[in-house]
Protein backbone atom coordinates (compact mmCIF):
# COMPACT_ATOMS: atom_id res chain seq x y z
CA UNK A 1 0.00 0.00 0.00
CA UNK A 2 1.24 3.65 -1.33
CA UNK A 3 1.54 5.96 2.15
CA UNK A 4 1.56 9.74 2.54
CA UNK A 5 4.05 10.03 5.23
CA UNK A 6 4.90 14.16 5.17
CA UNK A 7 3.83 17.13 3.55
CA UNK A 8 6.28 20.15 2.48
CA UNK A 9 4.85 23.97 2.14
CA UNK A 10 6.67 26.37 0.76
CA UNK A 11 6.36 29.69 -1.36
CA UNK A 12 7.45 29.46 -4.94
CA UNK A 13 9.15 32.81 -6.83
CA UNK A 14 10.78 33.17 -10.53
CA UNK A 15 14.12 35.16 -8.53
CA UNK A 16 14.66 32.44 -6.21
CA UNK A 17 15.45 29.89 -10.02
CA UNK A 18 17.39 32.74 -11.18
CA UNK A 19 19.55 33.33 -7.93
CA UNK A 20 20.11 29.27 -7.38
CA UNK A 21 20.66 28.83 -11.59
CA UNK A 22 23.51 32.20 -11.35
CA UNK A 23 25.14 30.31 -8.15
CA UNK A 24 23.82 34.05 -6.29
CA UNK A 25 22.65 31.93 -3.09
CA UNK A 26 25.52 33.17 -0.73
CA UNK A 27 24.95 36.57 -1.83
CA UNK A 28 23.58 39.08 1.66
CA UNK A 29 20.01 39.29 -0.11
CA UNK A 30 19.77 35.70 -0.47
CA UNK A 31 21.46 34.22 1.98
CA UNK A 32 18.77 34.04 4.56
CA UNK A 33 16.32 32.91 2.03
CA UNK A 34 18.33 29.85 1.02
CA UNK A 35 19.44 28.85 4.59
CA UNK A 36 15.75 28.18 6.03
CA UNK A 37 16.39 25.36 3.70
CA UNK A 38 19.37 24.22 4.78
CA UNK A 39 17.64 22.11 7.52
CA UNK A 40 14.96 20.53 4.21
CA UNK A 41 17.44 19.98 1.90
CA UNK A 42 19.12 17.45 4.24
CA UNK A 43 16.15 16.23 6.10
CA UNK A 44 15.07 15.64 2.07
CA UNK A 45 17.98 13.37 1.88
CA UNK A 46 17.51 11.07 4.84
CA UNK A 47 13.40 10.98 4.03
CA UNK A 48 13.70 10.09 0.58
CA UNK A 49 10.03 9.60 -1.02
CA UNK A 50 9.47 7.59 -4.03
CA UNK A 51 6.93 10.22 -5.21
CA UNK A 52 6.24 13.57 -4.25
CA UNK A 53 2.68 14.99 -5.31
CA UNK A 54 3.45 18.72 -6.06
CA UNK A 55 0.66 20.48 -5.90
CA UNK A 56 1.60 24.42 -7.57
CA UNK A 57 0.27 26.71 -9.76
CA UNK A 58 0.91 27.21 -13.50
CA UNK A 59 1.60 31.11 -14.16
CA UNK A 60 -0.27 30.94 -17.71
CA UNK A 61 2.69 29.41 -18.77
CA UNK A 62 1.09 25.49 -19.67
CA UNK A 63 -2.06 27.40 -19.68
CA UNK A 64 -3.37 30.35 -21.14
CA UNK A 65 -7.36 32.05 -21.53
CA UNK A 66 -7.28 29.40 -24.11
CA UNK A 67 -8.03 26.68 -21.63
CA UNK A 68 -8.30 27.10 -18.06
CA UNK A 69 -8.44 24.05 -15.94
CA UNK A 70 -9.26 24.55 -12.11
CA UNK A 71 -7.26 21.10 -11.29
CA UNK A 72 -5.22 19.27 -13.76
CA UNK A 73 -3.36 16.15 -12.79
CA UNK A 74 -0.04 15.46 -14.99
CA UNK A 75 -0.44 11.64 -16.20
CA UNK A 76 2.41 11.89 -18.66
CA UNK A 77 5.83 9.65 -17.92
CA UNK A 78 7.73 12.96 -18.10
CA UNK A 79 7.33 17.03 -18.03
CA UNK A 80 10.44 19.45 -19.12
CA UNK A 81 11.13 22.68 -17.71
CA UNK A 82 9.15 25.23 -19.19
CA UNK A 83 10.49 28.64 -20.83
CA UNK A 84 8.80 31.61 -19.34
CA UNK A 85 10.63 33.71 -21.38
CA UNK A 86 14.16 33.34 -20.61
CA UNK A 87 14.52 29.97 -21.99
CA UNK A 88 13.82 27.04 -20.05
CA UNK A 89 15.38 26.28 -16.33
CA UNK A 90 19.01 24.55 -16.35
CA UNK A 91 16.76 21.86 -14.16
CA UNK A 92 16.40 18.28 -14.74
CA UNK A 93 13.11 17.18 -16.43
CA UNK A 94 10.54 15.90 -14.03
CA UNK A 95 10.20 12.41 -14.22
CA UNK A 96 6.43 11.28 -13.69
CA UNK A 97 4.51 8.49 -12.11
CA UNK A 98 1.45 7.43 -14.75
CA UNK A 99 0.63 4.49 -12.75
CA UNK A 100 0.06 6.53 -9.68
CA UNK A 101 -1.42 9.48 -10.99
CA UNK A 102 -3.87 7.38 -13.08
CA UNK A 103 -4.94 5.79 -10.52
CA UNK A 104 -5.43 8.69 -8.45
CA UNK A 105 -7.24 9.95 -11.28
CA UNK A 106 -9.95 7.10 -10.73
CA UNK A 107 -9.78 7.25 -7.50
CA UNK A 108 -10.54 10.86 -7.09
CA UNK A 109 -13.03 11.45 -10.12
CA UNK A 110 -15.03 8.51 -8.55
CA UNK A 111 -14.81 10.39 -5.64
CA UNK A 112 -16.60 13.49 -7.67
CA UNK A 113 -14.11 15.69 -8.31
CA UNK A 114 -13.62 17.22 -11.79
CA UNK A 115 -10.01 16.73 -12.56
CA UNK A 116 -8.61 17.42 -15.77
CA UNK A 117 -5.97 14.91 -17.02
CA UNK A 118 -3.00 16.23 -18.97
CA UNK A 119 -1.05 13.67 -21.22
CA UNK A 120 1.62 16.54 -22.15
CA UNK A 121 2.90 20.07 -20.29
CA UNK A 122 6.16 21.86 -19.54
CA UNK A 123 6.01 22.99 -15.76
CA UNK A 124 7.31 26.37 -14.83
CA UNK A 125 8.62 28.17 -11.68
CA UNK A 126 6.10 26.96 -9.69
CA UNK A 127 6.93 23.46 -9.65
CA UNK A 128 10.89 23.73 -10.24
CA UNK A 129 11.93 26.96 -7.33
CA UNK A 130 10.01 24.23 -5.08
CA UNK A 131 12.12 21.39 -6.12
CA UNK A 132 15.52 23.55 -6.34
CA UNK A 133 15.01 24.83 -2.99
CA UNK A 134 14.35 21.17 -1.25
CA UNK A 135 16.73 19.50 -3.26
CA UNK A 136 19.25 21.76 -4.64
CA UNK A 137 21.10 21.22 -8.02
CA UNK A 138 21.19 17.12 -8.47
CA UNK A 139 21.89 15.86 -12.29
CA UNK A 140 18.29 14.18 -11.63
CA UNK A 141 15.68 14.94 -9.56
CA UNK A 142 15.46 12.52 -6.44
CA UNK A 143 12.32 10.98 -7.32
CA UNK A 144 9.16 10.85 -9.42
CA UNK A 145 7.26 13.63 -9.39
CA UNK A 146 3.41 13.43 -10.02
CA UNK A 147 2.39 17.86 -11.08
CA UNK A 148 -1.31 18.52 -9.96
CA UNK A 149 -1.57 21.99 -11.25
CA UNK A 150 -4.37 24.53 -9.70
CA UNK A 151 -5.65 27.37 -10.85
CA UNK A 152 -5.71 30.45 -9.11
CA UNK A 153 -4.55 32.87 -11.69
CA UNK A 154 -7.74 33.42 -13.49
CA UNK A 155 -11.72 34.11 -11.51
CA UNK A 156 -13.20 32.31 -10.12
CA UNK A 157 -10.84 30.11 -8.18
CA UNK A 158 -11.32 27.15 -6.31
CA UNK A 159 -12.27 27.39 -2.31
CA UNK A 160 -9.82 26.63 0.70
CA UNK A 161 -12.96 24.25 1.54
CA UNK A 162 -12.81 22.29 -1.73
CA UNK A 163 -9.12 22.21 -2.06
CA UNK A 164 -9.21 21.10 2.07
CA UNK A 165 -11.86 18.19 0.61
CA UNK A 166 -9.35 17.57 -2.67
CA UNK A 167 -6.81 16.42 -0.07
CA UNK A 168 -8.80 14.35 1.29
CA UNK A 169 -9.73 11.96 -1.53
CA UNK A 170 -6.10 12.56 -2.60
CA UNK A 171 -4.75 10.78 0.65
CA UNK A 172 -7.87 8.12 0.54
CA UNK A 173 -6.23 7.52 -3.57
CA UNK A 174 -2.76 7.01 -2.46
CA UNK A 175 -3.73 4.32 0.11
CA UNK A 176 -5.54 2.41 -2.00
CA UNK A 177 -2.66 1.87 -4.58
CA UNK A 178 -1.57 -1.46 -4.38
CA UNK A 179 2.06 -1.07 -3.88
CA UNK A 180 4.79 0.19 -1.55
CA UNK A 181 5.49 3.38 -1.81
CA UNK A 182 6.63 6.20 0.00
CA UNK A 183 4.36 9.53 -1.16
CA UNK A 184 4.87 13.34 0.02
CA UNK A 185 2.70 15.85 -0.85
CA UNK A 186 4.15 19.21 -1.57
CA UNK A 187 1.51 22.36 -1.04
CA UNK A 188 3.03 25.74 -2.58
CA UNK A 189 2.62 29.11 -3.53
CA UNK A 190 2.01 32.23 -1.15
CA UNK A 191 2.58 33.39 1.07
CA UNK A 192 1.55 36.89 1.20
CA UNK A 193 2.61 39.14 -1.98
CA UNK A 194 0.77 41.66 -4.59
CA UNK A 195 2.54 41.89 -7.92
CA UNK A 196 0.43 44.53 -9.19
CA UNK A 197 -2.09 47.47 -9.11
CA UNK A 198 -1.73 50.11 -6.40
CA UNK A 199 -1.06 47.42 -3.85
CA UNK A 200 1.57 46.19 -5.23
CA UNK A 201 4.45 45.11 -2.82
CA UNK A 202 1.97 44.12 0.04
CA UNK A 203 3.39 41.95 2.92
CA UNK A 204 1.15 40.94 5.98
CA UNK A 205 3.55 39.00 8.46
CA UNK A 206 0.85 39.15 11.08
CA UNK A 207 -1.54 37.21 8.64
CA UNK A 208 1.06 35.07 7.24
CA UNK A 209 2.03 33.81 10.48
CA UNK A 210 -1.59 33.01 11.82
CA UNK A 211 -2.15 30.88 8.58
CA UNK A 212 0.87 29.02 9.32
CA UNK A 213 -0.54 28.50 13.00
CA UNK A 214 -4.07 27.88 11.73
CA UNK A 215 -2.60 25.27 8.85
CA UNK A 216 -1.24 23.40 11.79
CA UNK A 217 -3.10 23.08 14.66
CA UNK A 218 -7.16 24.13 12.96
CA UNK A 219 -6.41 23.46 9.29
CA UNK A 220 -10.24 22.46 8.82
CA UNK A 221 -11.63 25.54 10.53
CA UNK A 222 -8.69 27.55 8.07
CA UNK A 223 -10.01 25.89 4.73
CA UNK A 224 -13.45 27.77 5.27
CA UNK A 225 -11.97 31.67 5.47
CA UNK A 226 -13.58 32.99 1.98
CA UNK A 227 -11.14 33.41 -0.71
CA UNK A 228 -11.92 37.34 -0.81
CA UNK A 229 -10.01 37.21 2.97
CA UNK A 230 -6.93 35.78 1.11
CA UNK A 231 -7.14 38.43 -1.53
CA UNK A 232 -7.71 41.88 1.21
CA UNK A 233 -5.20 40.30 3.78
CA UNK A 234 -2.70 38.75 1.70
CA UNK A 235 -2.81 40.61 -1.24
CA UNK A 236 -3.91 39.31 -4.78
CA UNK A 237 -1.34 36.60 -5.31
CA UNK A 238 -1.86 35.41 -1.57
CA UNK A 239 -4.38 33.52 -2.94
CA UNK A 240 -2.16 30.77 -3.96
CA UNK A 241 -2.50 29.89 -0.49
CA UNK A 242 -5.18 28.05 -0.63
CA UNK A 243 -3.26 25.23 -2.54
CA UNK A 244 -1.51 24.31 0.73
CA UNK A 245 -4.93 23.31 2.23
CA UNK A 246 -4.94 20.46 -0.17
CA UNK A 247 -1.69 19.14 1.39
CA UNK A 248 -2.94 19.28 4.65
CA UNK A 249 -6.01 17.73 3.70
CA UNK A 250 -3.94 14.90 2.86
CA UNK A 251 -1.99 14.49 6.20
CA UNK A 252 -3.38 11.27 9.25
CA UNK A 253 -5.15 13.16 11.72
CA UNK A 254 -7.66 14.34 8.88
CA UNK A 255 -8.49 10.67 8.57
CA UNK A 256 -8.57 10.81 12.11
CA UNK A 257 -5.59 9.94 12.65
CA UNK A 258 -2.26 11.33 14.89
CA UNK A 259 -1.77 15.31 14.66
CA UNK A 260 1.49 15.72 12.54
CA UNK A 261 4.89 16.64 13.81
CA UNK A 262 6.26 19.60 13.19
CA UNK A 263 9.42 19.30 11.98
CA UNK A 264 10.12 22.61 10.48
CA UNK A 265 8.68 26.10 10.40
CA UNK A 266 10.29 29.04 8.49
CA UNK A 267 9.16 32.61 7.52
CA UNK A 268 11.38 35.52 5.83
CA UNK A 269 10.05 39.06 4.34
CA UNK A 270 11.53 39.39 1.57
CA UNK A 271 12.49 37.55 -1.86
CA UNK A 272 11.70 39.59 -4.70
CA UNK A 273 8.00 40.77 -3.58
CA UNK A 274 7.12 37.40 -1.62
CA UNK A 275 6.88 36.68 2.15
CA UNK A 276 8.37 33.30 1.73
CA UNK A 277 7.15 30.63 4.12
CA UNK A 278 8.08 27.05 4.50
CA UNK A 279 7.03 24.31 6.56
CA UNK A 280 7.34 20.07 7.07
CA UNK A 281 4.83 17.86 8.88
CA UNK A 282 5.53 14.57 9.32
CA UNK A 283 2.56 12.01 9.77
CA UNK A 284 3.47 9.63 13.33
C1 LIG B 1 6.81 36.69 -7.71
C2 LIG B 1 6.07 35.80 -6.94
C3 LIG B 1 5.27 34.82 -7.55
O1 LIG B 1 4.48 33.93 -6.88
C4 LIG B 1 5.24 34.72 -8.92
O2 LIG B 1 4.52 33.73 -9.47
C5 LIG B 1 5.95 35.63 -9.71
C6 LIG B 1 6.73 36.61 -9.09
C7 LIG B 1 7.69 37.74 -7.08
O3 LIG B 1 7.63 37.96 -5.88
O4 LIG B 1 8.48 38.34 -7.81
FE1 LIG C 1 3.25 32.62 -8.24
Amino acid sequence: MARITASVYTSHVPAIGVAIDQGKTAEPYWQPVFQGYDFSKQWLKENRPDVIFLVYNDHATAFSLDMIPTFALGTAAQFAPADEGWGPRPVPTVIGHPELASHIAHSVIQDDFDLTLVNRMTVDHGLTVPLSLMCGQPEAWPCRVIPFAVNVVQYPVPSGRRCFELGRAIRKAVESFDEDLNVQIWGTGGMSHQLQGARAGLINREWDNEFLDRLISEPEALSKLPHVDYVREAGSEGIELVMWLIARGAMADIAGGPPPKVTHRFYHVPASNTAVGHLILENP
